[in-house]
């Protein structure tokens, strides 16, 4: 692709949570122009025109017969991602879709195939990869400080308010939001592979007792206290979740208090181990030193003043990574076939809290494919 034009972007889905912000990335960056929006809703569509001197459809098809846009942003609900996603691509353009890849291996092994026929790229927005706290602690695996990792343990509260079950929203309706690793803890899966670099083998997914009573779970579906990540060698990461409990651990500026996400996340390898509190902002890292190999603080790293969507939700840096790496010919920072591996074991995990017993992750859905 020339370096001497901007990506011309087009936004699929301009809700309050992703795609109004994917609006924003391309209209502020240097790198980016954006063409059109398209969006169901009217109310939306009519703010949306008096804000924006681009068209605003409202069937993104309009939008996808264009020939004036090199990248589709989707931003659509769960259930429309599979269906976007692949339209999009066989209309000729990149795509940045949003986190869940698709609902079930069959949508994911559709968009590999379609992917791979168009000849364009697409690129799952599993952004807390790219987020600057995550990158740091890859950073510091791969420096060898901590030896071979082995251990993982990820603890993720989350609140919203927001999300309780109201009329007409989708992350209240199973079929629509999918569950809660199709939902949420995709994030989490996608990290434990990202810092372990394996896949996967089986997985445990313990689910926490309901507390509002039959159908009663606080964001509309199924939740797991626990989650067990059986990877090669004996590796584990296991991942606790309350989702009853998430009011930001600080206070944040903007934010309400009441629709925290709280992350903290331990790394244990053969020689060290590192905390990284992505609210509180520090990574320490911590060594096995002595003759007895009592553990040891090496170093405290603080992430203090900078803004908590660049520590660990970088979703317009990762969109606008995708879009300089598309300018320069270069592979994206993650592939769809990588994000492929991540949903084969969201699946898996799903099924486990379902059947309430370890499920083997099945990936030959993507290696039929290759
Ligand atoms: N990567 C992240 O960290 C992150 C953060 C927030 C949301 N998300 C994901 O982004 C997606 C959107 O989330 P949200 O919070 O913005 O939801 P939302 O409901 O606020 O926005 C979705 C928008 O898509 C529109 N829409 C639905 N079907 C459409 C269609 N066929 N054509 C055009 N527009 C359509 C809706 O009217 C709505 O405005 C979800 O899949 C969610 O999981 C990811």
């Amino acid at each position: 692709m020339s370096k001497t034009r901007r990506i011309r972007v087009g936004v699929v889905g301009a809700g309050g949570g992703a795609g109004s912000g994917m609006v924003w990335a391309a209209r502020t960056s240097e790198e980016m122009e954006l063409v059109a929006v398209a969006e169901v809703s009217e109310e939306k569509r009519k703010k949306l025109t008096s804000e924006l001197s681009v068209p605003v459809y409202g069937d993104y098809q309009e939008l996808l017969a264009r020939n004036d846009i090199d990248l589709i942003v989707n931003a659509t609900p769960n259930w429309v991602h599979a269906e976007v996603a692949t339209a999009a691509l066989k209309s000729g353009k990149h795509v940045f879709s949003e986190k869940p890849m698709a609902m079930n291996p069959r949508e994911v092994a559709n968009l590999l195939r379609v992917e791979k026929e168009s000849g364009r790229v697409l690129q799952i927005n599993f952004e807390m990869r790219y987020s600057l706290m995550s990158r740091r602690i890859k950073e510091i695996i791969e420096a060898g400080e901590l030896g071979e990792v082995k251990n993982i343990h990820f603890v993720h509260n989350c609140g919203g308010t927001g999300f309780v079950k109201k009329s007409g929203d989708w992350r209240a309706d199973p079929a629509k939001v999918g569950g809660y690793f199709i939902e949420e803890g995709c994030h989490r899966l996608d990290l434990f592979r990202y810092y372990l670099g394996c896949d996967p083998e089986s997985i445990l997914a313990v689910p926490a007792p309901n507390l509002r009573g039959p159908d009663g779970w606080h964001r509309g579906y199924r939740e797991p206290a626990c989650t067990l990540c059986f990877f090669p060698g004996g590796k584990l990461a296991q991942l606790t979740t309350i989702q009853h409990l998430g009011v930001y651990p600080v206070e944040v500026p903007g934010m309400e208090p009441e629709l925290g996400h709280e992350y903290e996340i331990k790394i244990v390898g053969s020689d060290g181990g590192l905390r990284a509190d992505f609210w509180r902002a520090f990574i320490q890292v911590v060594y096995f030193g002595g003759e007895e190999g009592n553990t040891r603080l090496k170093r405290t790293e603080s992430y203090q003043g900078l803004p908590l969507n660049v520590l660990h939700h970088d979703s317009r840096g990762f969109f606008l990574d995708f879009g300089r790496r598309l300018l320069e010919d270069k592979p994206p920072l993650v592939n769809a076939e990588d994000s492929a591996r991540t949903m084969a074991a969201v699946f898996a995990a799903e099924s486990s809290m379902v059947l309430g017993q370890p499920v083997a992750v099945d990936y030959s859905f993507i290696s039929d494919l290759s």
